[in-house]
């Protein structure tokens, strides 16, 4: 078992069975410059403690930084007989520096406080990614609400026709959930930063003296971790970055089932850009909406990382077990499908063109303005009771008569009610109704306005 971290008890090495089932290097591979950053920082606490002498030091610094060049030109690889990252690395840094040298850089860790460590290193890097895709898609929806003032659509509750709403106010419905995505995110990080776990051993923390805090401000965390056992078996921060992950799926997913609808021929809200579509193998009149679609596919697949974790997570006792060892995929996965997809999907949005015109037609359909009516006669003094009833005699004659609310003439107002007079026009109209929603958060264009400027300010922020 030649190259191996451990061996030293065992009279013969492991079966290729055993070797073909614990192998991580084909998804573990990635965390080599972490490895390495962490690799470089243990160095130097164990120069600082005493156990390096200050040109062993060095030596090891070099030889790092050779395996670092190596690794960014694509020339470093793993060996079919290496575990994991940490054991190729460090086999490949003692053909690099020698085994007396390299030798000693293992004193004081262990995998399981590294593996702990270069996982959130790692996540906090992609997480910062992630965020910056979220803003991107927030400021390509800013722009499409910013390019549409006044452009309005049905408002749906149920999928039916509900009230009317501005689409600026719409696609900023959207950014909200992304923005708070993006809160989450930092928030996570701000959590992480503090809770570094080198110098946790394999469980119980080291006796060599080695500063773990200092080791944690090398790697850019803001402290280290306070329970040893609690560093090296946790991860419940990697649950939390999951679900974030996933909820950023599954915003993006409400978004995409209505492109979906929208660039059918029924609906005909939205045209979908050529460079941003796809055709048919067969049907040569097909564009079909295919980034909505993984995105909305890749919804699923992002809960199914977080589950898959979760349940290896659950009931798993302390400290570290090698069931830990499954957390990585999934995360990985997270990343790379979000990394993908949220570029695209940008792009997709972006590129939308609205038929306003359209959208404006079939606004009012559904009798989407009897609020209005409701909500008039309350301002004319009569009780909500009272208005909500006489607001459904006016649909219900209107069906009789196969017209809209606005089609009803004065006198037929007159009969429903007296409280009906004509002044009540001024609201059954789609622009009438949306400038009266002039509340806080109301789809009134003075205040979509505010809410944009509100969301490109948030945006700034984050
Ligand atoms: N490769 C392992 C993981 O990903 C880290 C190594 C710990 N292995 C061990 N046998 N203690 O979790």
């Amino acid at each position: 078992n030649e190259g191996a971290l451990w061996g030293g008890r065992f009279a013969s090495g492991p079966s290729p069975e055993l070797q073909a089932l614990s192998r991580s290097t084909h998804f573990d591979w990635r965390l080599a410059p972490y490895d390495l950053a962490g690799s470089h920082a243990h160095a130097r606490a164990l120069g600082r403690a005493g156990y390096l002498t200050e040109a062993d030091e060095a030596e090891i610094h070099r030889g790092l930084d050779v395996l670092g060049a190596r690794f960014a030109d694509g020339s470093l690889r793993p060996d079919p007989g290496d575990e994991d990252v940490h054991g190729a690395l460090e086999r490949l840094l003692l053909d690099e520096v020698g085994p007396e040298v390299g030798g000693r850089l293992r004193a004081g860790r262990s995998r399981n406080d590294q593996i702990a460590t270069l996982l959130r290193l790692f996540l906090r890097d992609h997480a910062r990614v992630v965020a910056g895709l979220c803003l991107d898609l927030v400021d390509v929806l800013a722009g499409q609400a910013a390019a549409h003032p006044d452009a309005v659509m049905p408002g749906r509750t149920h999928l039916q026709h509900a009230q009317p709403v501005l689409l600026a106010h719409h696609l900023l419905a959207h950014a909200w959930p992304l923005l708070r995505d993006v809160d989450r995110l930092l928030d996570w990080d701000a959590r992480v930063a503090g809770d570094s776990p080198y110098g946790s051993g394999a469980l119980a923390g080291q006796t060599l003296g080695l500063d773990p805090v200092a080791v944690a401000a090398d790697l850019g965390f803001t402290g280290s971790s306070a329970n040893s056992i609690d560093g090296t078996a946790a991860r419940d921060f990697a649950a939390e970055l999951a679900f974030v992950l996933a909820q950023v799926g599954v915003d993006v997913s409400r978004l995409a089932e209505e492109v979906i609808l929208w660039s059918t021929a029924e609906f005909g809200f939205a045209r979908l850009h050529d460079s941003w579509s796809t055709g048919s193998s067969i049907m040569p009149q097909k564009k079909n909406p295919d980034i909505a679609e993984l995105a909305r596919g890749k919804a699923g697949r992002l809960v199914g990382n977080l589950t898959g974790l979760l349940t290896s997570l659950k009931a798993l006792p302390l400290a570290y077990n090698r069931d830990l060892q499954e957390d990585k995929e999934p995360l990985f996965d997270s990343v790379d499908t979000l990394e993908v997809l949220l570029p695209a999907f940008a792009g997709m949005v972006a590129t939308l063109t609205f038929d306003t015109e359209r959208m404006a037609a079939l606004a009012p359909q559904g009798f989407s303005l009897a609020t209005d009516v409701a909500e008039w006669l309350v301002r004319e003094g009569v009780p909500f009771r009272v208005a909500h009833e006489l607001a459904g005699a006016c649909v219900r004659r209107c069906e009789e008569l196969g017209i809209g609310l606005e089609d009803l003439t004065d006198g037929q107002l007159a009969e429903i009610s007296p409280h009906l007079t004509p002044a009540v026009h001024d609201v059954l109209t789609v622009p009438g109704s949306v400038a009266a929603r002039t509340g806080r958060g109301g789809t009134a264009p003075v205040r979509v306005t505010e809410q944009l400027d509100e969301a490109r300010a948030r945006a700034e922020a984050l």
